[in-house]
């Protein structure tokens, strides 16, 4: 699909490293066939020692060289990000954005006319290839165009299109989403310590557990709530400690962190 094709990156921090990870890792693109610019010189020489791409020295460059553009800057520098990049968009290359917040209309104002650009919502555990991507295709975006970019966020986890109102939601569920959980995963370690297991023996078996959920729900395909059913007895162990989370209204609390991340993004995206 990427064959001879060159893809850029504009910022290479932690987003931009898992993605160049994912996608060699995955043998989606060769070494060669990706090339970099991040304005930290350490940051272009880590990412040449350890994944042997390209730098390059400035974003024209990167923007001259390839046919996807990937976009990977904190929001707050984008505009300038787009200016230095515009006059070098003569060909037309599909524009990728990942950073939060910023709509495809903003985008499309600081390119040029017909340039093609997508909208995507990534989540940390991209970092380990586990992540969940949500992209939003702007009007000139051809479907070979959107195959490729969902084959680009493929290899760092899964991926699919969504229409670009949901993108605050999308960014409160699942763009924040790995924050709930964590902090879920650091109150059951501690809980473990305190009915006396060791720390080490508690993080394994919480994060394993973790784990093994989330898989059952997408191997099985079942609903969480019959899967939780299957381990709730009467009169068991289970429904104690769920009916201590009901009285302390764990789900109450969860719709209202995201809706509250949710509003935060469309707050953020307005300014
Ligand atoms: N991390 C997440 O959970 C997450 C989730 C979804 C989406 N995102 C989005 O992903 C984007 C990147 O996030 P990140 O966590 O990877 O950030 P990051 O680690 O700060 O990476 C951004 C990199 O780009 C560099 N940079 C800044 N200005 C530049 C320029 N003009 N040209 C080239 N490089 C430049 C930065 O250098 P300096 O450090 O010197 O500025 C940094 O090395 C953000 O827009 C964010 O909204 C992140």
């Amino acid at each position: 699909m990427f064959e001879g094709k060159t893809i850029g990156f504009i910022g290479g921090g932690n987003m931009g490293e898992a993605l160049i990870r994912g996608l060699i890792s995955a043998s989606v693109l060769l070494p060669e066939q990706i090339c970099v610019h991040d304005v930290l010189a350490s940051r272009m020489d880590h990412l040449h020692k350890v994944y042997s791409v390209r730098p390059a020295s400035n974003s024209a460059q990167v923007a001259a060289e390839s046919g996807i553009l990937i976009l990977a800057v904190k929001p707050q520098v984008m505009s300038r990000v787009l200016d230095e990049l515009r006059p070098h968009l003569d060909h037309r290359p599909l524009v990728i954005s990942i950073a939060a917040g910023i709509s495809l209309e903003a985008l499309s104002a600081s390119l040029p006319p017909d340039c093609p650009a997508i909208r995507v919502m990534p989540n940390t555990p991209a970092l380990v290839l586990e992540g969940a991507s949500a992209l939003s295709r702007g009007s000139h975006v051809t479907t070979d165009q959107m195959d490729q970019a969902m084959a680009l966020f493929r290899a760092v986890g899964s991926a699919m299109e969504v229409e670009e109102k949901w993108m605050d939601a999308v960014t409160g569920l699942s763009g924040s989403g790995p924050a709930y959980f964590l902090l879920l995963m650091e109150g059951m370690i501690d809980a473990g310590v305190l009915m006396g297991l060791p720390r080490p023996v508690a993080r394994d078996l919480v994060a394993q557990t973790a784990l093994g959920s989330a898989r059952m729900v997408l191997e099985t395909g079942k609903h969480p709530a019959e899967l939780k059913d299957m381990i709730t007895s009467p009169g068991g162990t289970t429904i104690r400690g769920l009916s201590v989370m009901e009285a302390a209204g764990v789900r109450g609390s969860l719709m209202r962190a995201v809706e509250a991340a949710t509003l935060r993004s469309q707050e953020l995206g307005k300014r």
